[in-house]
């Protein structure tokens, strides 16, 4: 156990989350995806702390986090789509994967050939990492298997003791992961949906983009049971039976102790924002939880699959 330190959002506490990753701690701070687990990503040592604090099965490759697009082009070779795509969309809820140059931690790569690099858009992780000055690894801030924080609290829920501290930057506005792009063979490929819509790429490259399939493991990370809550969803619901809560959507709001609603009104932006946190506060064991149907585009493609995911093997 250690103490874990709430920083506040201000110039002191930027400065304390940069010395500690500077002396190999962990450090989790907003992004304006979801809370991220910080450490120097080319100190062996404090990356293999984040494997443990979370409690990894095993040694899935990191994103590292760079303050700009200059910085994130010293750290890998990004072929020309996904450096178009670098050009629209950095800063922003965007990860590439592309060749890595030395430098980094193996750990961070898991020995791959390649790294998936992200320039954050969120102020508070734009100044912690332009005032520590290096590459940041970051997986989300959650113990291996539970969903992603979106707030401080959810941070401390799961990793308070051990981790060094958290950068309090309150709700995180996207809400889910980034996309992840990478490379095949025969041109760019989704790796996960996330929080830039895929059409917003496919406008970008004027090409569809390769689709990754739930079925074929693509980026390590997902794994089908990777978000997991403890209760049982059933998603495309049409109306909660007697004895299911409700995740509603698009239907107006949801009484009092019955559920939440994403987005009463249907936005798809909305919804994203408030999934992670809808999921957790009616999470117990042996809850019912029923989902309404959410539309399989723009960002519901991500919230689709992190439903799907959150369901699997129940
Ligand atoms: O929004 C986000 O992406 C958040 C914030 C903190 O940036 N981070 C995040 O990290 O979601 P994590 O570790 O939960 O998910 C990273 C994903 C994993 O599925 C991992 O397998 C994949 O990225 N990944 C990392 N490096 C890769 C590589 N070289 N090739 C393919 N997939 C890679
Ligand atoms: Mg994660």
């Amino acid at each position: 156990m250690r103490p874990t330190r709430v920083l506040a959002a201000d110039a002191a506490g930027i400065d304390e989350a940069a010395d500690l990753l500077a002396a190999g701690g962990l450090v989790a701070f907003p992004t304006e995806t979801v809370y991220g687990l910080g450490a120097d990503a080319r100190n062996g040592k404090a990356v293999a702390g984040i494997f443990a604090a979370k409690e990894r099965p095993r040694f899935n490759p990191l994103i590292v986090h760079v303050p700009s697009r200059e910085v994130a082009l010293g750290w890998a070779d990004l072929p020309e789509p996904l450096l178009r795509l670098a050009y629209a969309f950095w800063p922003g809820p965007l990860s590439l994967v592309a060749p890595v140059r030395p430098g980094l931690s193996d750990l961070v790569t898991a020995g791959l050939p390649t790294v998936a690099l992200r320039v954050p858009e969120h102020p508070l992780a734009q100044q912690m990492l332009q005032r520590f000055g290096g590459p940041v690894a970051a997986p989300s801030a959650n113990p291996s298997g539970h969903v992603s924080p979106t707030l401080a609290a959810h941070v401390l829920a799961g990793l308070e003791g051990k981790i060094d501290a958290v950068l309090d930057g309150g709700a995180c506005p996207v809400g889910l992961e980034s996309t992840i792009v990478g490379m095949a063979h025969d041109g760019p490929v989704l790796l996960r949906p996330g929080g830039l819509p895929a059409e917003a790429l496919e406008a970008c490259l004027g090409a569809p983009l390769q689709r990754y399939s739930l079925e074929a493991i693509t980026a390590p990370g997902q794994l089908t049971r990777h978000y997991a809550p403890e209760a049982a969803l059933r998603l495309n619901a049409d109306a909660p039976r007697e004895d299911e809560l409700w995740i509603g959507f698009a239907d107006g709001p949801v009484a009092e102790g019955q559920g939440r609603s994403l987005s009463a009104s249907g936005d798809l932006s909305e919804a994203a924002a408030n999934l992670f946190a809808a999921l957790r506060s009616l999470d117990r064991p042996g809850a019912r939880i029923a989902v309404a149907a959410i539309p399989e585009r723009g960002l519901g493609l991500a919230i689709n699959d992190r439903l799907r995911r959150a369901a699997a093997g129940r």
